[in-house]
């Protein structure tokens, strides 16, 4: 088998971003560019030569296409092994879990996450290490500078390796081991949560559950775990068939776009519980009966009831959050005695505090909850802990949130995203808001008195490495905020997103809409800022 050094020309844009290097499916379709990237991964990365790497993603359009260039490309750079899921499907937190458990020195994920799939929309590619987590900086840095030199690539000629069915293969040099996407990150959920438990309230007959894989990557894991292994009856799942373009949907869950979930779980007879998961599957939104709970909240009753499941018995280290997501956690921390650590946005800040130890439980306001268990964030593992909370408590997740709240208050939360606008205003917002901080020190906003205003800068407890420029925050004496900042993500345009706190104590005054009990910050955050004037635009185009 021939392996060619292929001559190439750098591309100015591979500068991996919050998740990866996410591009529209045609920047990819170029010539050399996914090659070009994916030999910046390699070379990069010292003493790869002979080690085994995980290969897989979400099912997206041109998932397929793009592994078979990896690994003609990695037999090519004397990768030693790959292991690739079956049809080349991985969720994200799946691929996370077969890095850790076979020792692997890291692994390829293909996957743009929640944006829409298909010929004319996104597709992305990320490296994780050896823990199972997203390269630190550090090392998507050096990709990025590598792929500003480049010059050649490797790869092998041959013809395309068939990925339908589970076994071993060889192409040149390299061991291809074709394994079932599933049955690892089965087997640890069913290390860490009660499944006789959860098997007892879905077969008990008087709870009706709706999971939504929407059209993605969880509908064979959802199957195997909460069909097979758990006895849910099958019309408990949604949407279960991965397809190449998600049906044309957005496979993002939250009140927006998984509408059709929310819908159900609104009715007249709707069933007790209702979750939803992203296109690579480590995004949750979890839904009671006519009742929605906001990823902070979900993070902080996780962690207040962590020592009833039993992979959390002996109780949890530490707790952390993502900046802009609601200070929930941190006073469930603050009442067990435990640590709460503030990140900037973006999983991979989680990793060095979860292989220190310092924590066990981490999460984002942007859907995103996860333990110790992988090193990325993992929806349906949320929803197995709720399913196991509901099964020891006894109670409804609405039950649940009024207790939390009745025991440590309620902060009422809402995010407000500007998708698409231009981004010269949004760049004119974030800079003409930066300068006016100063101003805002120990001033007032409207009945709010400014306790800080900053920039937030967050220096690593374990690394001590420094991220500067992460949001926005203006923080109030009475526990308040309002943050702001740009999104990572998008791929067109600019996303304005605005977090806005308000933390009430009161339990008969815990029970009004978020919206309405937010309505003066909502002002105050549009005066502040000027959002209406910098974006052009009179209201937000997604509110969760
Ligand atoms: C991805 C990351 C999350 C992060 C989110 C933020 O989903 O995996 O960790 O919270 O992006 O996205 P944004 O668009 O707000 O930068
Ligand atoms: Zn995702």
């Amino acid at each position: 088998m021939s392996s060619l050094e292929i001559p190439t020309r750098p591309f100015p844009d591979q500068r991996p971003g919050t998740s990866g290097l996410r591009k529209k499916v045609r920047v990819f379709q170029q010539p050399h560019y996914l090659e070009n990237f994916v030999q910046s991964i390699f070379d990069s990365l010292e003493g790869i030569r002979g080690q085994t790497l995980v290969v897989g993603g979400d099912g997206r359009y041109y998932n397929r296409t793009a592994i078979q260039t990896i690994l003609k490309m990695a037999a090519a750079n004397g990768i030693g092994r790959i292991l690739v899921g079956r049809d080349g499907i991985l969720s994200t937190p799946a691929a996370s879990c077969v890095i850790r458990k076979y020792h692997c020195f890291g692994g390829l994920i293909l996957s743009a996450s929640h944006n829409p799939a298909g010929p004319e929309e996104d597709f992305g590619i990320k490296y994780n290490t050896a823990n199972g987590g997203p390269a630190p900086e550090r090392i998507t840095e050096a990709i990025h500078a590598h792929s500003r030199r480049i010059e050649r690539y490797r790869i092998v000629e041959a013809g395309d390796i068939d990925l339908a069915r589970p076994g071993t293969s060889r192409l040149g040099d390299m061991d291809i081991e074709v394994i079932d996407p599933v049955a690892d990150y089965a087997d640890l959920m069913e290390q860490l949560f009660d499944f006789d438990r959860i098997r007892q309230l879905l077969g008990s007959g008087d709870f009706d559950l709706r999971f939504d894989a929407m059209h993605a990557v969880t509908g064979p894991y959802a199957e195997e775990i909460l069909v097979r292994r758990l006895g849910a009856p099958t019309r408990s799942l949604m949407h279960t068939v991965p397809q190449e373009d998600f049906a044309g949907g957005h496979p993002d869950p939250n009140l927006t776009y998984a509408r059709e979930l929310v819908d159900i779980l609104y009715a007249n007879d709707a069933p007790d519980f209702g979750a939803a998961s992203d296109g690579d599957g480590d995004r949750n939104m979890i839904l009671g009966r006519r009742f929605f709970v906001t990823p902070s909240d979900s993070l902080a009753i996780l962690t207040a009831n962590a020592r009833r499941v039993p992979g959390y018995a002996d109780g949890i280290a530490g707790v952390a959050r993502s900046m802009p997501t609601s200070q929930a956690a941190d006073r469930v921390a603050a009442a067990l005695g435990i640590k709460c650590y503030e990140t900037p946005t973006g999983w991979k800040f989680f990793g060095n505090l979860l292989d220190a130890g310092e924590v066990t439980l981490c999460g984002e306001e942007s859907f995103g909850t996860g333990s110790n268990h992988v090193r990325e964030k993992d929806g349906l593992w949320a929803v197995l802990f709720w399913l196991n909370l509901l099964a020891v408590t006894g109670r409804s997740v609405e039950q649940l949130v009024n207790d939390h709240w009745a025991t440590y208050g309620r902060n009422y939360y809402s995010r407000h995203d500007y998708e698409g606008v231009d981004s010269e205003g949004a760049n004119a917002l974030m800079q003409s808001l930066g300068q006016r901080l100063p101003d805002l020190q120990g001033g007032r906003l409207g009945n709010y008195e400014v306790a800080y205003a900053d920039d937030f800068r967050y220096e690593d407890p374990i690394d001590h490495s420094v991220s500067e420029g992460q949001g926005i925050r203006i923080g109030f004496t009475d526990g308040s905020r309002m943050v702001f900042r740009l999104s990572g993500t998008g791929t067109q345009g600019a996303t304005l997103r605005v977090y806005l706190e308000r933390y009430e104590a009161d339990p008969d005054k815990q029970h009004q809409d978020a919206q309405a009990a937010l309505a003066e910050l909502i002002r105050l955050a549009d005066e502040v800022a000027g959002i209406r004037k910098h974006t052009g635009r009179e209201a937000p185009s997604v509110i969760t």
